[in-house]
């Protein structure tokens, strides 16, 4: 049990944000951490890591290779995925490591690698993969790009794969949100920002707030608890998207950002920890589950929640069973394709 003063401290620190998203932050937390939470063995378990070969995405899917699971690495680039399928087969000798060709911004990619993954059961899926471009981009299906990776991409990946996903016993679904999204009110008027001057970072938390709202959404849809859906946030962490997103933050920040794996810290232990098994719908932050608010002016307003999920639906083709989460005799949920 820590002192008076430093429970004192360690509450004001965490108030700041910024010695709490830092790397300082990272070590105070994980005093509170029980050391045998990853002492797990997952051999037999299939895990999949949406943009596995750059920062967060890459030392998850390491630290998942580590502990014997067999790790799909889904990544856009054939020449990227290709080093860190070698690079983590080599550093943790699991050879059960393997590359798959998956671009979340492309509607017609997803569905491919969807079918080539045909009823292969998936014991955890890790939306990791996100963007925070500087300027207005649109995908081949015409959606603004940060929207398209960070909420349409994820959502489709993971309505198609719910199949696979309740195929496993006691599956999980980790999103990866950021603290970010703590500033910003779920707004759907303009979700492509066609009609508005573009603001990376506000579109960034606005997507990053959507993906936790779907989180409770899709926890909520599957209370038997068969499967699980919990999103999370990882303070701030040296990566390439860091520097490369924002290189101002990066620069006054770089010698208090977490590193990868102490950033990728809570993915993993929401992926791999046994005692956490039947939790679902929640928002953490090393290890911890957090407020989706700090202001109440970022509440949603009456009837987004269901406007965002049923325009991710629309968006998807999808269209899912009225008594959807509900398993039946031969399977599962059946996902109708408009
Ligand atoms: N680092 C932090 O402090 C921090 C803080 C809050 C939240 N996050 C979140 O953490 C996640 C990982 O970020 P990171 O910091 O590790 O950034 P990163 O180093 O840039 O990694 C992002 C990964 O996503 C992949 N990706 C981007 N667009 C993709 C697409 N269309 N299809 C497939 N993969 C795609 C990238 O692939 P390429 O290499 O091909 O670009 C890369 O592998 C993101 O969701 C981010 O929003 C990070």
């Amino acid at each position: 049990m820590s002192s008076l003063p430093t429970r004192l401290w360690g509450r004001l620190a965490d108030s700041s944000i910024y010695f709490s998203f830092d790397r300082t932050g990272f070590e105070r937390h994980q005093r509170a951490f029980r050391p045998d939470d990853l002492a797990v063995d997952l051999t037999g378990k299939r895990c999949l890591v949406t943009g596995a070969n750059s920062g967060l995405g890459r030392a998850a899917a390491h630290a998942l290779a580590h502990l014997g699971a067999e790790v799909w690495l889904l990544c856009r680039s054939e020449e990227r995925g290709k080093v860190a399928e070698h690079d983590i087969r080599e550093a943790t000798g699991n050879p059960r490591v393997r590359l798959e060709l998956l671009d979340l911004a492309s509607r017609s990619s997803i569905l491919a690698f969807a079918d080539r993954l045909g009823e292969t059961p998936v014991d955890v899926l890790v939306n990791n993969a996100g963007v925070l471009p500087d300027r207005r981009l649109e995908t081949e299906d015409g959606w603004e790009l940060t929207w398209a990776t960070n909420v349409a991409g994820p959502f489709l990946l993971t309505s198609k794969l719910l199949p696979n996903l309740l195929g496993a016993s006691g599956a999980r679904v980790v999103n990866v949100s950021s603290g970010g999204m703590y500033s910003q009110q779920l707004d759907l008027r303009d979700i492509h920002w066609r009609n508005k001057s573009f603001d990376g970072v506000a579109a960034y938390a606005q997507t990053k707030r959507a993906e936790v709202i779907l989180t409770e959404l899709w926890a909520e849809r599957f209370p038997d608890r068969d499967i699980v859906f919990n999103s999370m946030h990882p303070g701030w962490a040296d990566t390439p998207g860091v520097s490369s997103s924002l290189p101002r933050f990066w620069r006054f920040t770089k010698n208090r950002l977490r590193n990868p794996r102490q950033g990728a810290d809570t993915i993993i232990w929401l992926a791999a920890c046994e005692r956490i098994v039947g939790e679902s719908g929640k928002f953490w932050f090393d290890r911890r589950p957090v407020s989706t608010h700090l202001l109440k002016r970022t509440r949603e307003r009456s009837g987004d929640r269901q406007r965002l999920w049923d325009l991710c639906l629309e968006q998807a083709g999808l269209e899912l069973p009225e008594i959807i989460g509900r398993r039946e005799a031969s399977g599962f949920p059946k996902l109708i394709e408009n």
